[in-house]
């Protein structure tokens, strides 16, 4: 196999709390080398073992720091809802109701389109750097239609969630019950073989946490691992549910009581942030400080739908956390990446050590501050998978 040696990185981040040098475990004048399999040694660029290297790519004191792990987004779906969006910004609400118009464009859409829109939604978002990306079904709402958006979605990546529960469909109007049963009866039953996790839209307008619980729970006895959008539109249960079940992560917390944060700080559930949502529903964004401070594990995302947050952007999401939820520049890159791989529970990907996954990204800048130093701005230059360049 090919050794890769990408030297003279002005900083590289490893995320490796075996560098005692801040939270990003960030090196200066540092080399990595890999193959296809692992990354096999990192260090100072002066000191790579001689005959390491079949291959030197000069970086020319650039920063490198591992591919982003985006653990929240909905790839599987038909249509777009931009007049809703514009409608938004001319001040109608957002409501978890728009999310039935994209059933209905889902539901007409063939399954070569559904995949063909996902592969296209995932190539994108690898061109932001993100290497590992998570997708949940969530607009078919039918046993048919669920089981083929998974399908869709299992061409582009393993982290797959089955989210029947994403709203209650036009069809089950006025009987919620039976749809929860469906969800977690035959719909399970149909979707299990096609997914790694189970996820509840446990919100307003959505799901209460009863519903969530018993969702969740059926999935989890079926070997689905759980996780839930929590607190996105209202306070709630959600958060309380995650903890209760173990869930990997509870996604949005955009409403948390002191009760909230103390429940997930003290638990492994991570908190997924997904900046996208706010910015683009103009809603209020979490309180990211709040949930640092009391020692939550805290994880950004995309959350990539056509409803609340159409961006695969990573380096969007970092700008608007650092800007406008006041996480720091660090905490904002360690949660695109560690936080992300704790959100799926991944030891491989989010950091750059000796038997890590060779996922890396090459920015046209000196330190990833620039990330949120230079909003819109694309300063990706080079994406490596798996120990090969896959977008420069
Ligand atoms: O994560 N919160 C629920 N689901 C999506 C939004 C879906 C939609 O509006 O289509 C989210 O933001
Ligand atoms: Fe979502």
């Amino acid at each position: 196999m090919t050794v890769t040696v990408v030297t003279n990185v002005g900083e590289l981040i490893t995320n490796d709390p075996e560098h005692d040098v801040g939270l990003l475990g960030a090196l200066r004048d540092a080399a990595i080398a890999f193959d296809a399999e692992s990354v096999l040694w990192v260090g100072a660029a002066a000191d790579v073992p001689e005959g390491l290297a079949d291959e030197i790519v000069d970086v020319d004191g650039r920063a490198v720091l591992p591919g982003f792990v985006d653990s929240h987004n909905h790839l599987a779906f038909g249509g777009d809802r931009a007049d809703e969006f514009a409608a938004r910004m001319a001040g109608e609400p957002y409501g978890a109701g728009g999310i039935r118009s994209t059933v209905a464009a889902t539901r007409a859409a063939s399954d070569r389109q559904l995949t063909a829109h996902a592969r296209r939604l995932a190539a994108e978002a690898l061109r932001s750097g993100i290497t590992t990306i998570e997708s949940k079904s969530g607009y078919g709402l039918t046993v048919h239609d669920e089981r083929r958006s998974l399908r869709a979605i299992g061409s582009v990546t393993a982290e797959s969630t089955y989210l029947g529960a994403h709203v209650v469909p036009a069809e089950f109007a006025g009987r919620p019950d039976d749809y929860v049963s469906l969800v977690a009866g035959e719909m399970l039953d149909a979707c299990a073989p096609h997914a790694k996790w189970i996820d509840v839209f446990c919100d307003r307008g959505a799901f209460d946490g009863d519903q969530a619980r018993e969702i969740l729970t059926a999935g989890i006895s079926r070997g689905l691992l759980p996780r839930i959008h929590a607190n996105q539109l209202g306070h709630g249960d959600g958060v309380r549910v995650a903890v209760e079940v173990g869930a990997a992560s509870a996604d949005h917390v955009t409403f948390a009581t002191d009760e909230d944060i103390e429940a997930l700080a003290g638990s492994s559930t991570v908190a997924t942030l997904l900046p996208g949502a706010e910015f683009s529903t103009r809603a209020t964004y979490p309180d990211a400080r709040r949930l640092l401070d009391a020692g939550a594990t805290v994880a950004l995302a995309c959350d990539c739908n056509p409803g609340s947050s159409y961006t695969t952007s990573m380096p969007f999401c970092i700008a608007v956390a650092v800007r406008d939820m006041r996480m720091t520049p660090a905490e904002a890159v360690w949660a695109a990446t560690a936080g992300g791989a704790a959100a799926l529970r991944r030891e491989d990907v989010g950091s750059l050590a000796v038997g890590k996954r060779p996922d890396l990204v090459v920015l046209d800048a000196p330190s990833v501050v620039h990330l949120a130093y230079r909003p819109g701005v694309p300063i990706v230059e080079t994406v490596w998978r798996r120990g090969v360049p896959v977008y420069s």
